[in-house]
């Protein structure tokens, strides 16, 4: 189990790495360096704390030099999925996605916490954030321990656990993929998994409302009062950390017992917040 209270700024401290891309980029190409990744994904992201956050320290930031840096420190980690493209652009479309189609991550409000993917037969391992452009205002990356909620609600709130381990219907929203009541009925997981003390949270709940819903199902109340419940504590300040990234920073966290979100945002004409997105998988 992967437990470690979040202490706020000296966790993200202790886990920054400050990089320089000329120098970074050269240093990728040598022998050591895919070892020295490997260590960094064993020790930071694949148990506590969950995450290595990048921040880059060079005067100048050329955004093909950062995109590339990005690139290759994210194939050296492991598999870039590329079902929406292998860096995909979270940027804003000016539109809302609960009255159209398009995906929260193209739109600049505020997102619950959540883990990547709705999709019962795919979830990246890890997801990692490059920004290529902060916004003139808000846009802040929150992280929280999925895990630390799970041990301690095992003993304070057990019914509630045995709740979410139940399977929860999700919206099926990957783009030119068919979508019916039937096959949302079939896109059904828990949002907690425990088996051979490997931990998986898999929560997004607007995907959960809306995919059952359009099933034509409903959730009970028990599961209503669950991820309230749940809810309450991943939005509670002193669980989380709250990461405002800048030029050039990257960050790699766990998707598998880390939730993320961030907060709504306001670009100006200048400054029109641009992240890429990895989603990665381990090769086995
Ligand atoms: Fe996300």
């Amino acid at each position: 189990m992967k437990k470690r209270v979040w202490s706020g700024i000296p966790i993200v401290e202790e886990n920054t790495k400050y990089y320089s891309l000329k120098d970074e980029l050269r240093r990728m190409g040598k022998p050591y360096y895919k070892r020295l990744v490997h260590s960094i994904v064993n020790n930071n992201i694949l148990q506590a704390p969950g995450f290595v956050y990048y921040k880059c320290s060079s005067r100048a930031k050329d955004e093909k030099e950062i995109s590339a840096c990005f690139e290759k420190l994210s194939s050296l980690i492991g598999d870039l999925n590329d079902r929406y493209g292998k860096l995909y652009a979270v940027e804003d479309h000016r539109g809302d996605y609960m009255d159209s189609k398009i995906p929260i991550s193209m739109t600049n409000q505020e997102t619950g916490m959540h883990t990547d993917s709705s999709a019962h037969d795919y979830y990246p391992k890890i997801v990692g954030l490059c920004c290529l452009q902060a916004a003139a205002q808000g846009g802040e990356l929150k992280l929280c321990n999925g895990a630390n909620y799970f041990a301690d609600s095992l003993i304070s709130s057990p019914e509630i656990i045995r709740i979410m381990k139940q399977d929860f219907i999700r919206d099926l929203i990957t783009p030119g993929k068919e979508k019916s009541p039937e096959l949302l009925k079939l896109n059904k997981f828990p949002i907690f998994h425990m088996e051979d003390n490997q931990f998986l949270v898999r929560y997004m709940r607007y995907w959960i409302e809306r995919g059952t819903l359009e099933a034509g199902e409903f959730l009970s109340k028990d599961a209503t009062q669950a991820m309230d419940h749940f809810d309450e504590y991943l939005n509670d300040p002193s669980n989380s950390l709250t990461i405002k990234m800048q030029k050039g920073d990257m960050v790699f966290f766990n998707n598998e017992f880390l939730l993320h979100g961030r907060t709504s945002y306001f670009d100006s004409a200048k400054l029109k917040r641009k992240i890429l997105r990895a989603w990665i998988n381990l090769q086995v």
